[in-house]
């Protein structure tokens, strides 16, 4: 400092301030030019204890680099200086009672120096703010605001003011002013950017309060992303893991800066993994426990509405390792899982997961192990009868600590097992019974499985019980068939044709036997010989030709022999019998002939079929196809045109009416001519029309005649 101390000739004049008296200061700079370019800036900060710290900041002149500046400061008669400055700010030290006036230099030395001259009463250059940082959170068209002050001066600010402004074509500003630290502005226009500038609100402890830099607010994402796509694939190699890919979009694209997608197990059991990613994609190896994903658009002032998905379970559970897991329910609140020793051998860390099936709640048990290959879980909520659990085991590689750290790629699957507390039988039967394929002999049984709450243990099979279906003898023996679990259809063999059949299923576990099926009924598809319904046939048509014959008899015994004694003896009167036979059989087929040639015969048989509805029905059906629905009656079914039993008919009722009408084809043809000649005047078409009857293979009694 000799060519200033030479200068000015002052004392001490070194790299501190020090105080001098000004009138003997020399300030040598008047030849400076006065550049307001120079920004010069003094005021006060509180750091801390009650304190303030006081500084000058200065912008540089007109000189490219390397400058040096002096700082002369004036407070009354006190002056103080401070040469070769390098930096553009400088701490001083004033008295704060009196007015402050300081005169700042570059390149003292230089012709081309240039000056700038700051002034103020320290009382009025106290500056607090703006924020070191604000956050924003853009929501419902509400802004919410939190800001964040210099720690020394945080005490010293009570409230604090807003500015924003809209950033559309017509630019608004508003003003707003919160106390504390947090505000709110709402009625905000959710589509649109705003800026937004804070600063303190003045008081006497901060005398200066400047406006922050401008934020940018971006408009608030308002829509939850889509899904695409959910991919699980098993890992090519590794065993227990699958591969998940998921991916989205939103429509808000232009808004976003990224997305938020947080992975948990669905059990609860931590860690919540956050990823973001400025896809809309995402892969992550996962183990076979159900996971919850949630996928949120951001920006930096807000979040979208989440899109959350489920990852279940694996499914194809029982071929996982079922032959290696076992487990064994001791009481309703323990249970020991076990599993392959080996498996001690590649890990120590274990996590048991247990559920009721088809219900979220899953619980888990992590825990370390190396001796023993099983654990035994007590548990807090004690396990439901008849409720189907599922446990998984999964197997954890890190051995330090056992929980999970990364829900990505750190967790493998050793199996599942489903397990039951107590079972029970089925509260069910199988649904959707129907009966196909109906031969004489046969029939072929299908079902729907019964639903899984309704199994309350795991079904061993079916049972299906049928019997022959008659009022006559209700002592016939119920037939049983087993059949296993997977099956659903079954063929119902070694039935008599023509027969009517009771048919009933359930289902069975450990437990016993459940619930069976509404009765249903078929009928087995009648033969041509039909050995019952032919005997009862030829038993009626024997009986009417004993009638119409002892009538004959009796008429030629009144007119040719009143007083025969003993007409057995004579030729004659069977000569005339049988030439009278004769004659009726000619008689019978000149009119056969004539029906049969004549369309009277065709109206008559329309008509028939009108009457007899159920019977054609039965008849137009040919014995291929038959089911029968749960909530029909046996009797309904029957009764209605559109029977489900092609093949007949079950209740005593119907088959009453049906012998009825069979019993005029079971007639010989002389009876029949007979009956038509004796009743004539009450011979209905119907009754007269008995012959088409005969076409019917059902009851085409013809042949046996
Ligand atoms: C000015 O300061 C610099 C370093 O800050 C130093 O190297 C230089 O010697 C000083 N000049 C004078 C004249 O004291
Ligand atoms: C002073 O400024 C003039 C013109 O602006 C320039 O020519 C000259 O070199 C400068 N002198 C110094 C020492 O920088
Ligand atoms: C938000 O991000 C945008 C750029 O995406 C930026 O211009 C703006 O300043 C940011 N605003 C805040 C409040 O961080
Ligand atoms: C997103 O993740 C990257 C790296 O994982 C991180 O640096 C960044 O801060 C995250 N961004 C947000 C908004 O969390
Ligand atoms: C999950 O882990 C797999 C394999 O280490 C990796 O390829 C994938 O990028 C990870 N996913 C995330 C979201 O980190
Ligand atoms: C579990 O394993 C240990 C050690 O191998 C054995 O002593 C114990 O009997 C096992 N417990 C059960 C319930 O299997
Ligand atoms: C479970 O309970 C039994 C007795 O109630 C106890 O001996 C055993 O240590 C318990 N096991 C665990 C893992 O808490
Ligand atoms: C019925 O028979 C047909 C042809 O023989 C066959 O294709 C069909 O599968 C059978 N239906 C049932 C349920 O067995
Ligand atoms: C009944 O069977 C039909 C045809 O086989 C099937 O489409 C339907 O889903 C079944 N209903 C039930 C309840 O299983």
């Amino acid at each position: 400092m000799s060519t200033l101390g030479s200068l000015c000739n002052l004392t001490n004049f070194l790299s501190i301030f020090t105080l001098v008296n000004c009138s003997t200061s020399c300030m040598k700079y008047e030849h400076c030019k006065f550049y307001p370019g120079h920004h010069l800036d003094c005021f006060g900060r509180w750091v801390g204890n009650g304190k303030k710290q006081w500084r000058c900041e200065w912008e540089p002149g007109t000189s490219a680099h390397r400058n040096t500046y002096t700082l002369f400061k004036q407070q009354g008669e006190y002056c103080g200086a401070k040469d070769n400055i390098s930096s553009q700010n400088k701490e001083i030290t004033i008295f704060q009672k009196r007015d402050l006036t300081v005169l700042l230099v570059e390149n003292l030395k230089s012709p081309n120096c240039t000056k700038a001259v700051f002034k103020g009463t320290p009382t009025d250059l106290v500056r607090c703010g703006p924020p070191t940082q604000s956050s924003f959170l853009r929501h419902s068209g509400i802004l919410d605001l939190n800001v964040v002050w210099m720690k020394h001066e945080e005490r010293y600010i009570k409230d604090f003011n807003l500015k924003y402004t809209t950033m559309g074509e017509e630019r608004k500003v508003y003003a707003k002013l919160f106390k504390g630290k947090n505000g709110r502005v709402d009625g905000l226009d959710s589509s649109q950017s705003y800026m937004v500038q804070i600063k303190c609100d003045r008081n006497s402890d901060c005398s200066q309060c400047p406006w922050s830099h401008s934020y940018i607010i971006p408009p608030e994402l308002k829509t939850k992303p889509t899904l695409i796509h959910l991919e699980k694939t098993n890992h090519p190699t590794a065993k227990g893991i699958r591969l998940v890919t998921i991916t989205w979009q939103t429509v808000e694209i232009d808004k976003l800066d990224g997305y938020f997608i947080n992975v948990q197990k669905a059990s609860g059991e931590p860690p919540k993994n956050q990823f973001n990613t400025s896809e809309g994609a995402i892969s992550l190896h996962l183990s076979c426990s159900a996971f919850t994903v949630h996928i949120s658009a951001f920006n930096n002032v807000s979040v979208s509405p989440v899109l959350t998905r489920n990852i279940e379970n694996c499914d194809a559970v029982t071929s996982m390792g079922a032959e290696r897991l076992h487990v064994t329910v001791h009481s309703k609140t323990s249970f020991t899982v076990q599993w392959d020793s080996q498996l001690l051998d590649s890990y120590n860390c274990y996590s048991v997961e247990w559920s009721r099936k088809n219900q979220h709640k899953t619980e888990y048990l992590s825990f370390f192990e190396d001796v023993a290959s099983n654990k035994t879980v007590n548990l807090t909520e004690s396990l439901k009868p008849y409720k189907r659990y599922m446990l998984y085991l999964h197997t954890r590689p890190k051995k330090e600590t056992c929980e999970l750290k990364h829900v990505n790629g750190s967790e493998s699957t050793y199996g599942s097992v489903q397990f039951y507390y107590k079972e029970g039988t089925p509260i069910s039967p199988p649904t959707n019974i129907s009966y196909n394929n109906v031969t004489s002999s046969s029939l072929v049984l299908t079902w729907s499985p019964i639903p899984e709450d309704d199994l309350r243990g795991f079904l061993l099979g079916y049972i299906i019980y049928y019997k022959e279906y008659s009022s006559r003898d209700t002592s016939a023996a119920e037939k049983v068939a087993y059949v296993g679990a997977e099956t659903t259809s079954y063929v119902i063999e070694d039935l008599k044709p023509g027969t009517g059949y009771n048919v009933e299923i359930s289902g069975f576990t450990r437990a016993g036997t459940g619930v069976r099926s509404i009765k249903g009924i078929f009928q087995t598809c009648t033969q041509v010989y039909m050995k019952d319904t032919v005997i009862i046939m030829i038993f009626v048509a024997a009986i009417v030709l004993l009638v119409v014959a002892c009538s004959i008899v009796k008429r030629m015994k009144a007119v040719l022999w009143p007083s025969l004694p003993n007409p057995e003896n004579s030729n004659a009167i069977q000569k005339m019998e049988n030439s009278r036979e004769i004659e009726q059989l000619k008689m019978l087929q000149t009119l056969q002939v004539e029906e049969w040639h004549t369309n009277e015969l065709l109206i008559i048989k329309e008509q028939a079929t009108v009457s007899v509805p159920h019977l054609v029905t039965a008849e137009s059906k040919v014995c291929t196809r038959a089911s029968v629905r749960d909530s029909d009656t046996p009797l309904k079914s029957l009764l209605s045109p559109q029977t489900a039993f092609t093949c007949g008919y079950t209740t005593m009722e119907m088959f009453q009416q049906l012998l009825t009408f069979q019993s005029s084809p079971s007639m010989t043809q002389k009876a029949r001519e007979r009956l038509i000649q004796d009743d004539v005047g009450e011979t209905k078409p119907g009754q007269s029309d008995v012959g088409q009857f005969s076409s019917s293979s059902l009851f085409d009694l013809s042949t046996t005649f």
